[in-house]
């Protein structure tokens, strides 16, 4: 990777106004200052499957939880002061700071409100103001809530505290007494004992992942998003520059942080959404349909062919099953650019790739085949970015980030879908882009506030047009693609 010159990288806001919940999280994080003191970021260390991207802990709910409580002795992860990141900031005090700023511990708020038991009304989970169906709610304890223990009799579950230590961390029943004696005690609980491993990116993205995409024990589906849950579009980049965090990181400063983290992410997603795959076809959980809507592209069917929402008295499944709705491609879009920009081009990747869209867009697709059909590209996959049987972040410099984005960008008007128009705009986001002549924010302002949904159009529900936004004009929009893409072609990117 060639090395790129150190910015004076100031954040700039603009760029993430896209996700505008993410603003709202993004503004309680302080601007970045270097450090000195982070440990040198390490390798994989877990000799565990593959496949598993070093984190399978994080399924072992037999292990127990203990709870972000016992984390907070102020001797431990409870000092006096939250540790916002910076090179200042005292270490040891990530329990304030997860209290006070994190989204995660809000959590549990989140699905114990009003907006919560409407969707579990829908879905029939809720009756009466009971819990009706226990494996449905734990599926959204599983996102929302470190233990997902309830008795029939106790609906809430034992430890409600919303997304805490332990849902990223592991559990940490076999860990608690001894990750803290040394950098041996602390391997040997990543290696055996269920602590993630969350410093390498890659695995750092797979922890992320497992609830912002989904995985085999956790399901985001259609019926859920028709219920009113806001559908997920996780970008790793994003989504951890608006995360309050609790470390820091050596190369946080670094040009080509973002762009590592983006590639990080969309490998994590693509692993993320095959495993989902497979679980969805094979009915593997309670809460599993087949074929499931949510794998395919929504503006297949909720966009009529003037491109107005179509109401929901006119939707039809049937696109699926007469294999007219193209896959969703949000969380391929990794598997899509290394093919094409590194050395996997010259591999069968893209073709067990595209073989797979194939079987999903035949009519009917049988659930057991495209079961099989994943497992497999998903280990052909993991053998992409695994070397001596690790997870390893490949080569991935700033100028394959915006290479790549300028595909990216001549792709909107071939699929002409909202989804490939913000997937760009993340892409463009995590290159970096800080213009000397300031054109290139602009045109991205502009992208940004033409992808933003007005409030009464169907999910994705995040990207909210607030009160007063202008939506660009059509020759706005193309003038501000068609800026993008001569910024980053001259280099334009301090
Ligand atoms: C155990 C599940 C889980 C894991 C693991 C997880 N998240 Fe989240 N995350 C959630 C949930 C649920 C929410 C919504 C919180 C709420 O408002 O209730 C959320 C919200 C967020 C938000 C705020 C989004 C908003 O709507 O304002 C950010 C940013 C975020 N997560 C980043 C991350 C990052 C970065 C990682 C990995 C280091 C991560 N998350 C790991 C479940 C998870
Ligand atoms: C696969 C993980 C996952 C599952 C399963 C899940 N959620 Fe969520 N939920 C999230 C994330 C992540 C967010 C935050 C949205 C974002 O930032 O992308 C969220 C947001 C929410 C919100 C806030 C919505 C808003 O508009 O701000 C509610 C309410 C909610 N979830 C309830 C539920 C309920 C009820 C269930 C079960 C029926 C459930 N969730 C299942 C991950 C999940
Ligand atoms: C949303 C996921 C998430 C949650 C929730 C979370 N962490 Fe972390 N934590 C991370 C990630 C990612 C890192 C950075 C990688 C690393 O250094 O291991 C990290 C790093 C740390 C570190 C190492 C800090 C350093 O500078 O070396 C400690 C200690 C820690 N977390 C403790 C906690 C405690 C205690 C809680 C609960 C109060 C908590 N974490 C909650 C994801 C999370
Ligand atoms: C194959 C067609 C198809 C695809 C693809 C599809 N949907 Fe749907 N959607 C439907 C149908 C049919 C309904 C109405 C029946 C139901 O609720 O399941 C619906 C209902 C909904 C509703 C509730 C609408 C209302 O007015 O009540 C939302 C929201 C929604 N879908 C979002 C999405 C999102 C987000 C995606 C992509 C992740 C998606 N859909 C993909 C067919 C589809």
């Amino acid at each position: 990777m060639s090395s790129m010159p150190k910015s004076n990288y100031r954040s700039t806001k603009t760029a993430f106004l896209l996700l505008v919940f993410l603003l709202i999280v993004a503004e309680q994080s302080q601007a970045q200052s270097s450090s000195k003191s982070a440990e040198s970021p390490s390798h994989a260390r877990n000799e565990s499957n593959s496949l598993s991207c070093g984190i399978e802990s994080l399924y072992h709910m037999d292990r127990g939880v203990r709870g972000a409580a016992s984390c907070a002795t102020s001797s431990c992860h409870g000092g006096p002061k939250a540790g916002v990141s910076s090179s200042e900031a005292p270490r040891g005090s990530e329990y304030p700071l997860w209290l006070e700023k994190d989204p995660h511990a809000q959590s549990w708020k989140t699905i114990s409100s009003e907006a919560s038991a409407k969707i579990l009304s829908k879905l029939g989970i809720l009756k009466d103001g009971k819990i009706e169906n226990v494996t449905g709610f734990q599926n959204c304890l599983a996102c929302h809530n470190t233990d997902r223990n309830i008795t029939e009799t106790q609906l809430s579950p034992q430890i409600a505290e919303g997304v805490g230590c332990e849902s990223c961390h592991g559990p940490s029943q076999h860990w608690y007494g001894s990750h803290y004696q040394g950098m041996a005690s602390k391997i040997q609980a990543i290696q055996n004992l269920g602590l993630t491993d969350s410093e390498p990116l890659l695995q750092r993205a797979k922890i992320c992942v497992t609830c912002h995409v989904g995985a085999k024990d956790r399901d985001m589906n259609h019926d859920i998003i028709a219920a009113g849950h806001p559908a997920l579009y996780f970008d790793m980049a994003v989504f951890h520059e608006a995360y309050p965090k609790h470390w820091r990181d050596k190369d946080q400063d670094q040009p080509n942080f973002r762009s590592q983290l983006w590639l990080a992410g969309k490998i994590a997603s693509a692993d993320a959404e095959l495993e989902l795959l497979e679980s969805r076809a094979l009915k593997s959980l309670p809460v599993s349909v087949w074929p499931e809507l949510s794998s395919y592209q929504c503006n297949s069917c909720h966009v009529s062919l003037n491109g107005l929402p179509q109401p929901a008295s006119e939707l039809n499944r049937d696109l699926v099953i007469r294999g007219r709705a193209p896959i969703r491609n949000w969380n391929f879009a990794g598997m899509d650019a290394l093919s094409i920009s590194t050395d996997l081009a010259k591999s069968d990747l893209k073709d067990a790739m595209d073989n797979l869209r194939k079987l999903l867009q035949s009519p009917n697709p049988d659930g057991k085949l495209v079961a099989a059909k994943s497992q497999q590209l998903r280990l052909r996959w993991s053998e992409s970015w695994t070397e001596h049987g690790k997870p390893t972040l490949p080569d991935w410099s700033r100028q394959s980030q915006s290479a790549l984005s300028i595909e990216l960008i001549r792709d909107i008007e071939r699929s002409n879908s909202w989804e490939s128009a913000a997937g760009a705009y993340t892409a463009i986001w995590a290159t970096h882009p800080v213009s000397s002549s300031g054109k290139l924010e602009a045109a991205m302002s502009t992208m940004r506030n033409g992808l933003l949904y007005p409030k009464d159009l169907m999910t994705p529900s995040f990207p909210r047009k607030k009160n007063g936004t202008t939506p660009p004009t059509l020759e706005e929009w193309n003038a501000s693609l068609h800026q993008v893409s001569e910024s980053l072609e001259n280099h334009d990117l301090r």
